[in-house]
């Protein structure tokens, strides 16, 4: 044989092989390849027709490429017609179990709106899987959904189609492992998200390909006027498996030679804080877990997704750190577990003498305590539990107490546990809200099982407790507690142990209108109180995240004139952001001299002490926010364009941006961090902070300091900061 020919035939021979791999689409569960309405399975789920639907050979180049990827040059014509299966033969379509794996390869022709390609759907709360593309403001995406056992609503992953690219075939493979779900596009991984748990085993629905059903239609009165939805396009092959297929698999069916990572990179975003935390996707709201332990600090959040996993059903994201500054969002979540229907806000404490009895190996446990949302029957769990999950791997992954709940119900929306050790009584203490301005006191030996010790009315102050130990002034014999709730009202008192003696009415922790929920962490080393709130915004445009945490501050109770005040500043560790800085020291400016004409960057931390001298009014400009000081009031305001936050007025404290600020011997000391939608002032040391989110223009980088009369700069010390994320 002369070497072309062996060339030749070898070649044959491997792609015959290749061919042989692929054309099986190996124990796939359904593999409809549209030279008829077969499944060409052994289990036949064989397709019924909808108005009309054409069987049709590709053109040489297309059908080629249909038979390296397994199909086999003919593909379905969807034009007004479409085809379903029921749940399949013997039930094959209503997967089940933590592995799935779908493949579908398609050529669209018209795209408005929404256009499903398959699922087994309904609406976002029954859906057990889709695969979708839509329109949305001239781009175009594939969608993929999972409903699972965990949660109500369904996950949503999707991923832009390049524009030129629109029309022409695509690979799409949604495979899912029961932790998580990954969508690829022509071999290149469009996004991928944590899922944990089983696909959702009890949607009604019958399985479609090219329609979606109108939300009421059912088995019983399918037809044309129950679909809402039609695909316009050409299919080569659906193919459907109850296993996450290999890489080697995907590869293969896309028909490249080896996979990429196109998902797009987050935290450069337009509106995205450059050093405040975000979740990388969706939604966030309460700060919990906050838990410090082997030199990394802990922060759970409240997750949530948008638009199909509806804000009920949150559960516990993650995100570490070293310094309080940097973090990395990991992939695991704390997911409200089979019998949960959402884990809401709590906290977690490290259990140094295992008393709780968790400990497996070196680690000491972390606990978690989370309440349980519940559903409010019997299968699901009742309403309102708190519950607990322990780590034993240092806060990598967390267990479900399999004796849950550990508190019972006692009031409908009892939630919010804050745990903290307490010195005195040598006993855990729980605080937890129950109800308008209602908390309950408990303490534990073991932290498992709670006694109830008070339940007590703090006027002013509302949801997410922290109650805590402080030494006043830093005196360790001066012990006072500070009782707060989630809009940042303080009460300051006594504990023996038992009862909580209120010393004051609620104080104002915070001026702005974006401070809510904050919690401390548990376990902080060298004794301090840091403290993280979430800053509440309506949703900026156009973003893959909704909302932010604040900047992570250092509270210290000192005495004061009038009595003794929680006082809060940023961690010092924002020093590891600094970049350029500008300082003055005894500078005197005139009427309309202007201190900050040279500041033109995005990102910074101001400190400023001013001495009014003969002024009246001394403004601020930093970008879009204004700040205006009105010495005869002694007030502080804050204007320009401040964003209306997402949570109910009535859960803010007070009239939000505006607030008392002492002169101290003619002066007034301010601290700001300004971040690209976010602004936190905290005025003469931290006895008085406004936490606020604002509306940037992208060229506004405008600053000014201006006063109406003659000021005099104490001190003054600029520094530019560099974004936290992207090196
Ligand atoms: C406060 C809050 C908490 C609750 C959580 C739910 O923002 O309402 O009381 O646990 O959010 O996300």
């Amino acid at each position: 044989m002369n070497k072309i020919r062996s060339g030749a035939i070898l070649c044959l021979l491997f792609l015959s092989m290749a061919f042989q791999s692929v054309a099986h689409f190996k124990d796939a569960v359904a593999v409809w390849n549209f030279k008829s309405l077969d499944d060409k399975t052994k289990e036949n789920s064989r397709l019924s027709a909808y108005g009309n639907v054409l069987f049709v050979k590709m053109n040489s180049s297309d059908a080629q490429a249909s038979r390296v990827r397994g199909g086999d040059g003919v593909s379905a014509q969807f034009n007004g017609g479409w085809l379903a299966a029921g749940d399949g033969a013997n039930n094959e379509l209503a997967l089940a179990g933590k592995t799935a794996s779908f493949l579908i390869r398609v050529k669209p022709n018209n795209i408005k709106g929404f256009v499903p390609l398959i699922g087994k759907d309904g609406n976002a709360q029954s859906v057990a899987y889709r695969v979708a593309l839509y329109e949305e403001n001239g781009n175009v995406f594939v969608e993929a959904l999972i409903g699972n056992d965990h949660v109500t609503g369904a996950h949503q992953l999707k991923y832009k189609l390049p524009k030129e690219t629109i029309n022409e075939w695509h690979d799409i493979v949604f495979r899912f492992n029961g932790k998580i779900a990954q969508l690829y596009v022509n071999g290149v991984l469009g996004d991928q998200e944590v899922v944990v748990g089983e696909i959702r085993d009890w949607n009604q629905k019958p399985f479609l390909i090219g329609a979606q059903l109108s939300s009421q239609a059912g088995y019983a009165t399918l037809a044309d006027k129950d679909v809402a939805f039609k695909f316009d396009g050409l299919m080569d092959h659906v193919v459907i498996w109850n296993r996450y297929i290999t890489d080697k698999e995907l590869q293969e069916y896309s028909g490249v030679k080896e996979l990429t990572d196109g998902r797009p990179t987050y935290y450069g975003e337009k509106y995205r804080p450059q050093f405040h935390f975000s979740a990388r996707r969706n939604g966030l709201n309460d700060p919990n877990g906050l838990v410090y332990y082997n030199g990394v600090y802990h922060l759970f959040f409240q997750h949530w997704g948008f638009p199909y996993r509806p804000v009920n059903n949150k559960d516990w994201g993650h995100a570490i750190s070293t310094d309080l500054i940097h973090w990395q969002q990991t992939d695991d979540h704390i997911t409200p577990h089979k019998i949960w229907g959402g884990a809401w806000s709590g906290s977690a404490v490290v259990d140094e003498n295992n008393v709780a009895g968790f400990q497996t190996d070196k680690e000491k446990p972390i606990i978690a305590f989370i309440t349980n949302i519940g559903a409010g029957d019997t299968v699901i769990g009742g309403r309102f539990t708190q519950c607990i999950a322990y780590s034993t791997d240092g806060g990598k992954t967390f267990t479900y107490y399999d004796q849950n709940p550990i508190i019972r119900n006692i009031s409908d929306g009892n939630r919010d546990p804050k745990v903290v050790w307490d010195e005195g009584s040598q006993k855990w203490i729980m605080s937890l809200f129950m109800k308008d301005n209602d908390y309950a006191i408990f303490s534990s030996a073991n932290l498992k099982e709670w006694q109830h010790l008070e339940t007590l009315k703090l006027e002013g102050v509302s949801e997410c407790p922290g109650f805590e130990p402080f030494a006043v002034d830093g005196d360790s014999t001066h012990i006072k507690w500070i009782f707060f709730g989630a809009n940042g009202n303080y009460i300051i008192g006594s504990f023996d142990g038992k009862y909580f003696t209120p010393e004051t009415s609620a104080q104002r922790g915070d001026y702005g209108s974006s401070f809510y929920a904050a919690q401390t962490w548990s376990n902080a080393p060298d004794g301090r109180s840091l403290h993280i709130a979430w800053m509440a915004s309506q949703q900026y445009p156009d973003m893959p995240f909704s909302q932010q945490m604040t900047f992570p501050t250092e509270m210290t109770l000192r005495t004061t004139k009038s009595g003794i005040k929680a006082f809060r500043l940023p961690v010092r560790e924002i020093a590891n952001l600094y970049d350029k800085t500008w300082s003055w020291n005894d500078r005197s400016l005139t009427k309309g001299a202007d201190l900050f004409k040279e500041l033109t960057d995005e990102l910074y931390d101001i400190d400023i002490e001013i001495d009014v001298k003969t002024s009246s009014l001394v403004e601020m400009k930093l970008r879009n926010v204004i700040l205006s000081y009105d010495v005869a009031k002694q007030t502080l305001s804050l204007g320009g364009s401040i964003t209306s936050p997402g949570i109910p007025a009535f859960l803010m404290a007070g009239t939000p941006n505006y607030a008392p600020l002492n002169l101290v011997d003619g002066k007034i000391k301010l601290r700001i961090l300004l971040d690209r939608t976010s602004v936190e002032i905290f005025g003469n040391d931290g006895e008085m902070v406004m936490t606020s989110c604002y509306m940037p223009e992208q060229d506004e980088r405008n600053y000014s300091l201006t006063a109406n009369s003659d000021i005099h700069v104490v001190r003054g010390v600029v520094n530019s900061l560099k974004p936290a994320w992207l090196k």
